[in-house]
């Protein structure tokens, strides 16, 4: 009786498995964000080299320097570049007392040596770019709940990276008619929710007077800062670049040597002269 009654509760167990496995599947909802999301514009970035490959090329220096002064003009309202000491600069063209001048431009948060309370006092070429907020709580009660992250490492932190950045400030527009945008934040194709806290940050053209007297277009101030940008990210690209090319010359050199010496060892052996005995 007992196994009967394990049978029928097994049976019915298969039963509801079967009828299970052929009803039909709810329909897959589209993803709206799917939708209207974009993917960044590619662009021939300079630093990338001949044919966009990333194998050759270096940065432009007077770029760096308008990418750092869109970066200083605008996007350091809200934006730290926190893993950037302000002496880095000697690198993309900053002379030692331009870099002391500009240090000094920034308070640094320190202590009052008498009181020991917390004050602030003028930077140094060793200090890092400030934070912007103290904290993340800070950051958000200025920023209506968004943090704006430090931009230091964000051409990495980004799938697309310059592309992504480039794309990102330039590509605001009208929402379609079927998207909502909540009060206080933008629509941006590029973004992943297409719904960004950031107000649109460049607002049009000369809204940064470069030293060099190129013209500030939106899309100039754009490829400069996302320029600069990947400097920050990765200071010894450059470098990386020139030792890499370095070490496969080298090793194209070796492996010519490696069949010369190959060529002369094996060539008794393989072409024996006459007379000579042949190894056992
Ligand atoms: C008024 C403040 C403000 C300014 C100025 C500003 N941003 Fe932002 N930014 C934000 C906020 C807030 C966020 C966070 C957005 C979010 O999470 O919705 C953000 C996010 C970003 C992100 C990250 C987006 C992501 O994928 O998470 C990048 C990149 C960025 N900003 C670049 C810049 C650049 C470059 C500039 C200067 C040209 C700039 N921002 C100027 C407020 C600002």
């Amino acid at each position: 009786m007992v196994r009967l009654g394990a049978f029928g509760v097994g049976l019915l167990f298969v039963v509801t498995l079967l009828w299970a496995a052929v009803q039909p599947r709810d329909p897959v909802q589209p993803d709206p964000v799917e939708k209207y999301h974009l993917a960044p514009v590619a662009i021939d970035w300079s630093w990338r080299g001949p044919g966009n490959a990333g194998i050759f090329g270096t940065f432009d220096r007077a770029q760096l320097q308008r990418g750092f002064a869109v970066y200083k003009g605008i996007c350091s309202a809200c934006h730290a570049i926190h893993r950037v000491a302000f002496r880095d600069l000697a690198d993309i063209g900053f002379t030692a007392p331009q870099i002391k001048a500009l240090a000094k431009e920034y308070d640094i948060p320190s202590i009052d040596d008498k009181t020991g309370e917390p004050s602030t006092r003028k930077g140094l070429p060793s200090d890092k770019f400030p934070l912007i907020y103290p904290n993340e709580i800070a950051a958000r009660a200025a920023q209506n709940g968004a943090l704006p992250p430090d931009l230091s490492l964000i051409t990495k932190a980004r799938e697309g990276g310059a592309n992504y950045v480039h794309s990102l400030i330039t590509g605001y527009r009208d929402a379609p008619k079927d998207w909502q945008v909540p009060d206080g934040l933008y629509y941006n194709p590029y973004f992943r929710s297409l719904n960004v806290a950031m107000p649109p940050p460049l607002s049009g053209d000369g809204q940064i007077e470069y030293a060099d007297g190129t013209k500030a277009t939106k899309d100039q101030m754009a490829r400069d800062v996302a320029t600069f940008l990947t400097w920050t990210a990765e200071p010894k690209l450059e470098a990386r670049r020139s030792t890499g090319v370095a070490a496969v010359l080298f090793l194209a050199a070796l492996s010519v040597l490696a069949y010369l010496s190959y060529v002369r060892v094996w060539a008794d052996i393989k072409h024996p002269k006459a007379g000579a005995v042949p190894a056992e």
